[in-house]
């Protein structure tokens, strides 16, 4: 099985979601070892689940983010009991944007992966090294930070999703190597099955496109992808998912 997620970041609007769910109302021929994920901006979360009811289409709903407390005075987040009430299927944490542009910290996050695998949402929780950490030598060890941090103590693992995005991929067109790409998910691998589980899946995430999705999961220990600008074209998503 491979999961092939979409993360939509802050994009798509109603006109934009309704073209994109009648590409898919025609075009239903998925291989069968797909599990395809969503993840709308919050304020469409409920409008898309509702399209893929509609639709039978069997495709799971999640979020791109929440905060670890459960209610009170926090202006403008949203809590894992909140998303739990919309019954929607998991949550990104961590991503590079949220880490970069947010200054989301490995402590923060730490607590959020907490909250959500408390939940019976499943957390894709993100990790990555930047270009110049990679320059420097440093990616193992930024991920191997990242994970041990970001993953602390953490109970109820088995929703627990990794995705190995590498920031300079991101966005940019240019995705890592097949060869980039197998020595991160064996490391990230290792990690996972000496620390904190067995056979956890692991995403790659950076530019993931039709051209190269063929490539990508045919990688050693790749178990999906995380697509940002390839996920809004219905067209482009839908070849990724037969890639
Ligand atoms: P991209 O984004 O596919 O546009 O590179 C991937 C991501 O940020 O998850």
């Amino acid at each position: 099985m491979k999961i092939i997620a979409a993360n939509w970041k802050m994009n798509m609007n109603f006109n934009e979601i309704n073209n994109f769910f009648n590409f898919f109302d025609k075009n239903r021929d998925f291989k069968n070892d797909r599990k395809v994920f969503i993840a709308p901006p919050f304020v469409y979360i409920q409008y898309v689940k509702d399209k893929v009811n509609k639709l039978n289409l069997s495709f799971e709903i999640g979020a791109q983010n929440c905060f670890y407390e459960d209610k009170g005075a926090f202006t403008g987040e949203i809590s894992v009991n909140m998303l739990n009430d919309l019954n929607i299927d998991f949550v990104i944490i961590g991503h590079s944007e949220r880490r970069n542009i947010f200054n989301e910290d490995d402590y923060l996050l730490n607590k959020k992966v907490k909250k959500v695998l408390s939940s019976n949402m499943k957390c894709i929780f993100c990790i990555g090294e930047k270009l110049e950490e990679r320059e420097e030598g440093k990616t193992f060890d930024i991920l191997k930070k990242q994970l041990e941090n970001g993953l602390k103590s953490v109970n109820n693992v088995e929703n627990l999703i990794i995705a190995y995005e590498p920031v300079w991929a991101i966005g940019t067109g240019k995705n890592a190597t097949n060869q980039q790409i197998e020595e991160a998910h064996t490391f990230i691998k290792d990690f996972l099955n000496k620390n904190v589980a067995n056979n956890l899946p692991i995403l790659y995430g950076g530019s993931v496109k039709p051209e190269n999705i063929t490539e990508i999961l045919s990688c050693n220990n790749v178990d999906g992808v995380l697509v940002g600008g390839a996920s809004l074209v219905a067209e482009k998503f839908y070849k990724i998912i037969n890639g």
